[in-house]
């Protein structure tokens, strides 16, 4: 999830992409097929290098190759839940395959205390002249330097052009599969491993408690982590409300996350010099680890109304969790981002107030599809986010309200969220 414009003018310069039968580009021209209950996307994985983040010294920083493969690669590795408001979390689980479940406490550390003196800065506006925006534009990610600084018109159609040289617009497939609704054979089972899945981590708001998870928000500088105006706000613990920083970790409060807050979930495990290079003074955890993930979330969206820069848009979206320790919003060459590491937008609103939920694949190898999720307004819904590596596929699917996020979900459970929904989309990348 980067900072997302509006396209408007700018489908022109894109008109290559043709269009879905039956799906068609709303008043702001992003695609949208029909409603589903499930996206798979399959051959997820694949093999490349992308520019890894090796030194961060006073604003500047040094990037190195590094390769990745495998069946859920670039996303293999550790990564970081974001949830952008208007957004309910209600529960938030994590399980890893073969594993028992793990139990651990959130207990908020006195030496966790560093910075007391540090004063409140202002923060850094979030998207600038000059940072990477995108759009999915007909299943298309499109990539390019903002240089719109607000206000006005979005940036004029040359500028999607651009946005292919800014190295990370990629050709792949742009339509996914028509739904599978009339797709009445039984599937065969997905393997999704033998024997259990252990939870990690879990979060209940409203029994106020977290296990394995840490709460951070963007508020370095104000109780922990480290601002300066080279690279803005470092991560921080998040406040109760996530509205501040705050010295130690919190548990998030069982209230909605407002419009345009974002909150960021990785686990219990503070980098110990084990996390690569990391922002200096930075909090610094590590992410939800485990080559294949289950996550199992209970949420909803709800409407707001609101019409301000990113307001009533809220998102739910997976990042390589490399990215937000070195820099989620700002310099490119202080991120991997840009050079695809890994980003899976899991749930994300577009524009204010749409009731459309989306899903982009964002990496060297890249796709969204047109097809969507209603936006939960009026009450919550489960939702499993499966990565499975026996399958080299990622399912994200809405449960039935009666699933329970217990200590330990069966393989075969978990192989019944992979499985074709009524109505399901399936988008195979990189072909
Ligand atoms: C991107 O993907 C293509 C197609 O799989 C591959 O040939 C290329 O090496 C990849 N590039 C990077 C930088 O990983
Ligand atoms: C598996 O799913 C069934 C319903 O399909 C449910 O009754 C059971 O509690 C689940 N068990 C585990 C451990 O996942």
């Amino acid at each position: 999830m980067r900072s997302h414009l509006t396209v408007g003018a700018m489908l022109a310069s894109v008109a290559t992409v043709a269009a879905n039968a039956g799906c068609a580009a709303d008043s702001l021209n992003n695609w949208y097929c029909s409603a589903v209950d499930s996206i798979a996307y399959t051959n997820f994985g694949s093999s490349g290098t992308y520019q890894e983040v090796t030194s961060i010294n006073g604003g500047s920083c040094t990037q190195g190759e590094k390769a990745y493969g495998g069946p859920l690669a670039p996303l293999n590795g550790e990564v970081s839940w974001h949830f952008r408001g208007p957004l309910v979390l209600k529960q938030f689980a994590v399980y890893t395959l073969g594993s028992e479940e793990k139990k651990r406490n959130i207990k908020p550390s006195l030496h966790e205390r560093r910075h007391g003196h540090a004063h409140l800065h202002k923060r850094k506006e979030k998207r600038a002249v000059g940072d990477i925006v995108t759009a999915t534009i007909d299943g298309q990610v499109v990539t390019w330097v903002n240089e719109w600084a607000g206000g006005a018109a979005p940036t004029p159609a040359a500028e999607v052009e651009d946005g292919g040289k800014s190295g990370n617009s990629k050709a792949y497939k742009a339509a996914s599969s028509a739904p599978a609704s009339d797709d009445r054979k039984p599937a065969a089972p997905i393997n999704a491993g033998k024997g259990k899945w252990g939870r990690q981590a879990y979060y209940n708001a409203q029994a106020g408690t977290a296990d394995g998870l840490t709460f951070l928000n963007h508020f370095g500088g104000d109780k922990s982590g480290v601002f300066d105006y080279d690279l803005g706000n470092s991560l921080s613990y998040a406040s109760k409300d996530a509205l501040s920083g705050c010295a130690s970790p919190e548990v998030l409060e069982d209230k909605m996350i407002p419009d345009n807050v974002e909150v960021i979930l990785m686990s219990d495990k503070k980098c110990n010099g084990d996390c690569g290079a990391v922002r200096p003074g930075t909090v610094a955890y590590h992410g939800f680890e485990g080559e294949s993930k289950l996550f199992l979330l209970e949420l909803s969206m709800p409407l707001t109304g609101k019409k301000g820069w990113n307001e009533d848009m809220p998102a739910a979206w997976i990042l390589n969790a490399a990215i937000p320790r070195t820099l989620q919003y700002g310099k490119p060459e202080c991120s991997c981002w840009k050079t695809g590491c890994g980003e899976f937008d899991v749930l994300e609103i577009l524009d204010s107030g749409n009731t459309r939920a989306k899903s982009t694949l964002h990496g060297n190898i890249s796709g969204g599809d047109s097809y969507y999720f209603n936006r939960p307004t009026d009450g919550l819904i489960k939702v499993a986010v499966v990565f499975n590596a026996l399958t080299s596929s990622a399912h994200i699917k809405i449960l039935d309200d009666d699933v329970e996020f217990g200590p330990t979900v069966d393989a075969t459970n978990v192989s019944k969220f992979c499985e074709k929904s009524a109505k399901n989309s399936i988008f195979t990348l990189g072909s």
